[in-house]
């Protein structure tokens, strides 16, 4: 019995590994150019300009590096599309040396190496100015702008704000993006603090996931200093800007919300749970570690729902729904102040650590605060979904240690991280008892507290730590299932959907017309039930069916993104083109990608909605951010011009 465990567990590995050039090596960063083993950036500072006129970041970067090898003579750094003007070695007194840099060849999602030939012995250790340096640490300055089309910064007219009269700048650093804003070793196993400085025009206010400390008075050209210090090492996915008309509202002595003037009113009510969701999540997984924690709402155009940047979530205002309904992703952003901020995953390989487990603590805090019926309404629609994409997914992309290789890891994206993550943890929950659980996964993180790891060394921590609690629970194999194999295992544990058998009742009857549209009883639904409802429809329902549920319900102009998305998908299937100006209107005015995707992907299938999808695409465009552009790029193939 266990030889044949073990050689089933074998045999996921090796059809893991079958398509592959050579087997992939547990933690080692795939989509890093820079020399880990041999020097480490420890800390970063940070002095930038923000250019609204240009679309450029200028000013210098200094790298504080430890030589980890003494023989190491290159600086290997990542960079996407940046302009490099001079790199020099900074002595502790001041003084620059410069130093020979180049750049290597570009590859495909990953920028260029920046090659910089380091002395080859490091500074002796001298202590001057107040500033203490190690003995192999050496500071590299980088003088260098970002350019215009830097993958990880949008840059947004006034037009394109709530408030329509200033400028935006937001960066979004994960996965691979910081090295187009700042030279420096792009891997999330490298942690680092950072300092920075960062001037705006007088006007606006820049923010940063960090503390913010004093702002400066106008300089000469009219700039405002801002300086902000993160005291905590994190990986560089996790250093973040924005700046624009940004206001603040404290929402309790630790937390609050910033947004635009227009926005914040609605914001501040929406989140108005901030605090308790802080005081629910240290309740169940130990102390947060951040200090603050704030949220920042974006404009409409920001790319992903929640981006979890350390004591600043940055928030797509697409989840203010007036009714706090779609708030779940603000528990997320919160959980990874435990999954993924302070334990993180190692390679973008292993980023089923900070998903999988970030879902499954963002449904423990809705429990918390909302209740279980709620908790166990996001639980089935999370499987659903995750079922829809294993039905469409390449086998090779359905394990939860994904060979990414030879792709975007923006692509790893999916929900086999998200919700297959989810429901490994879930399937533990069951074996070994919720308290159990619990408890290993505060220890967990205490563990593992700021460093980075990779699947294989949670699994040990697992072997040694959870498993002994109930010895034959949980088989080798069944972990090495979960984790290596594709699709869901047989003995996966599921949420019991009968939390919409009254919804479900209603769509049947509905169906089978012995419920007319005005009887559905949908005052009571909340946002996961109408959810329910449309995900479920037929694909072959009637165009006239589709009209009767815009004419009783008026979904078409639902203010709600979610219910609006879901409905336009209904109305695209059917053809129903009195939907399609609304359709329109949504994808010129919403960029983040988990929303439009689908959209244009259901347009593409027709030749009708085709020239509905090119001409939206068109004018919308220019106002999506290059990770949306990217991805909408793929399925609509605009004509080159
Ligand atoms: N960290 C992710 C966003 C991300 C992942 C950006 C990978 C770039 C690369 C964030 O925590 C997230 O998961 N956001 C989700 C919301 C969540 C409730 C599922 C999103 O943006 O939809
Ligand atoms: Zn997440």
């Amino acid at each position: 019995m266990r030889t044949l465990a073990k050689l089933a567990a074998l045999a996921w590995v090796a059809a893991a590994s079958a398509h592959a050039q050579d087997a992939i090596k547990p933690g080692v960063d795939y989509h890093s150019f820079s020399n880990v083993s041999e020097f480490r950036v420890k800390h970063v500072s940070l002095d930038l300009d923000v250019s609204f006129k240009t679309k450029t970041l200028n000013g210098h970067a200094d790298l504080t590096v430890l030589r980890e090898n003494p023989t190491a003579r290159v600086l290997v750094l990542d960079s996407r599309d940046l302009d490099i003007r001079s790199v020099s070695l900074v002595a502790p007194g001041g003084t620059a040396t410069p130093l020979t840099f180049r750049f290597g060849d570009e590859k495909k999602f990953l920028g260029r190496p920046l090659n910089i030939d380091m002395p080859a012995a490091s500074p002796p250790p001298v202590a001057s100015a107040g500033k203490r340096f190690a003995a192999a640490e050496s500071v590299i300055r980088i003088d260098y702008s970002s350019q215009p089309q830097a993958s990880g910064l949008q840059w947004l007219t006034p037009a394109q704000t709530n408030g329509k009269k200033l400028p935006y700048l937001f960066s979004q650093s994960e996965s691979v993006h910081a090295r187009s804003w700042i030279p420096l070793q792009d891997s999330p196993q490298v942690r680092v603090t950072y300092d920075a400085t960062i001037r705006v025009p007088k006007g606006l206010v820049a923010v940063m996931s960090a503390a913010h400390g004093a702002v400066g008075k106008p300089d000469a050209k009219g700039l405002v200093a801002y300086r902000f210090e993160m005291h905590e090492a994190i990986p560089s996915y996790l250093i973040a800007i924005a700046v624009g008309d940004i206001t603040f509202r404290a929402i309790s002595p630790r937390t609050g919300v910033y947004a635009e003037p227009g926005v914040i009113d609605a914001a501040a009510a929406e989140f108005s749970d901030l605090e308790r969701m802080v005081a629910a999540c240290e309740t169940l997984f130990g102390p947060y570690r951040w200090g603050r924690y704030d949220i920042l709402i974006l404009p409409p155009s920001a790319p992903y729902g929640g981006m979890e940047n350390p004591r600043l979530s940055f928030i797509t205002p697409t989840v203010i729904a007036g009714d706090k309904s779609l708030v779940s992703l603000i528990a997320h952003e919160l959980a990874h102040s435990w999954s993924g901020n302070l334990v993180t995953n190692a390679t973008w390989r292993d980023f089923w650590l900070n998903e999988g487990f970030t879902v499954y603590l963002e449904r423990r805090i809705v429990e918390t605060l909302y209740g279980a019926r709620r908790e166990r309404m996001e639980d089935v629609l999370g499987v659903q979904s995750l079922r829809g994409e294993l039905a469409d997914a390449d086998p090779a992309h359905q394990q939860l240690a994904v060979d990414l290789r030879n792709d975007d890891p923006d692509d790893g994206v999916t929900d086999i991280a998200y919700e297959k993550g989810k429901l490994f943890l879930q399937f533990l929950e069951n074996r070994f008892g919720r308290d159990e659980l619990q408890k290993f996964l505060r220890s967990y993180f205490d563990h593992f507290a700021f460093q980075s790891i990779y699947t294989e060394q949670f699994l040990d921590y697992l072997r040694a730590n959870l498993l002994p609690k109930k010895p034959g629970a949980v088989t080798e194999a069944q972990i090495q299932e979960w984790v290596y194999g594709p699709g869901l295992p047989t003995y996966a544990v599921f949420p019991a959907d009968d939390v919409f058998a009254p919804v479900d009742a209603a769509r049947k009857a509905w169906l089978a017309g012995t419920l007319n549209t005005a009887s559905l009883p949908t005052r009571e639904w909340s946002t996961q039930e109408w959810l329910q409802f449309l995900n479920n429809l037929p694909a072959d329902l009637p165009r006239d069916r589709v009209a009767d549920l815009d004419k009783a319900f008026a979904l078409s102009k639902s203010r709600n993104a979610e219910i609006a998305m879901a409905w336009f998908l209904v109305a695209i299937r059917a053809d129903y083109d009195p939907a399609y100006a609304d359709v329109q209107r949504y994808l010129l005015t919403i960029g983040r990608r988990k929303l439009v995707r689908p959209l244009y992907e259901a347009l593409m299938k027709t030749p009708k909605g085709a020239a509905l999808a090119r001409a939206t695409y068109s004018q919308a465009r220019p106002g999506y951010h290059p990770i949306t552009a990217t991805a909408i790029d793929l399925i609509v193939q605009p004509k080159k011009n």
